[in-house]
């Protein structure tokens, strides 16, 4: 379980913690529909039934991880940015740790050493026409025990710092790193600061059917791959592979 007595210490943002939930973004948008404020938080120890990208699970056993769903208002122009923003703090939350070679593969999975420590999903709450939020959930390993296949492509921030973590101190830490990137929201600044750490850039991937070279990333979040021929695909969504470059 977390710790209540140090989430009530260090949150400055309303928030509903629980031992146990299916998944916070339902919670978290349940409490937008009925009027939470903006950066009001859900906050989980266990999730039953996470949700992850692409309509995909997301496990979160109990004492070992992050699960969090921040309530946010941005204006429409700025939604896009949600997804990066929290990428960016998750990241920054891993180098404050002092964890080396953290990355972000396109779109928002942070990665330390090529391996996902965390991913983000964020969803859109409307009313009609009107945009009434986004909840950004954020899941990140701190202690997760992998079998020896999902080792292979997944790792926890704890066993890297070689201390315990506690986990109501990491979510504090990780809200202010949101709540300080906010004024950047939908800013080149922001869309830069998540370029720079982008760790495909230049390499070998393939995104569904297009596979190529990661030529660029467009302020809109869209990732420009380069295929054998020259052209350039433009590519909104989808799961990124770093494949090998193909063999002459
Ligand atoms: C991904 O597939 O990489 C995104 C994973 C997002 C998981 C988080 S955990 C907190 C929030 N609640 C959910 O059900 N999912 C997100």
């Amino acid at each position: 379980m977390l710790s209540r007595e140090i989430l009530e210490a260090h949150l400055r943002q309303p928030f509903r913690y629980y031992d146990s939930v299916d998944s916070t973004n339902d919670l978290a948008k349940h409490w937008l529909r009925a009027g939470a404020a903006a950066g009001s938080v859900v906050i989980a120890d266990e999730q039953r039934k996470g949700r992850g990208r692409m309509g995909r699970t997301w496990h979160t056993p109990p004492g070992v991880a992050l699960a969090l769903s921040v309530i946010m208002k941005p204006t429409p122009g700025h939604a896009h940015q949600i997804s990066l923003l929290g990428a960016l703090a998750v990241a920054e939350l891993c180098e404050t740790l002092g964890i080396a070679h953290v990355g972000i593969k396109w779109p928002n999975d942070v990665q330390i050493q090529g391996k996902k420590v965390s991913g983000v999903l964020p969803e859109a709450v409307w009313e009609n026409d009107a945009l009434l939020g986004v909840v950004l959930g954020i899941g990140v390993n701190v202690r997760v025990d992998f079998d020896a296949e999902l080792s292979a492509v997944a790792t926890s921030i704890e066993p890297l710092v070689k201390h315990k973590l506690d986990r109501a101190e990491l979510i504090a830490t990780l809200l202010d790193s949101i709540q300080a990137r906010l004024p950047k929201l939908g800013t080149d600044a922001l869309f830069k600061d998540w370029k720079r750490r982008l760790n495909m850039l230049g390499e070998p991937v393939q995104v569904g059917d297009t596979a190529g070279i990661a030529q660029d990333v467009e302020p809109s979040g869209a990732l420009l791959i380069q295929q054998a021929d020259g052209s350039i695909q433009r590519v909104l969504a989808g799961d990124l592979l770093m494949t090998p470059p193909p063999s002459r």
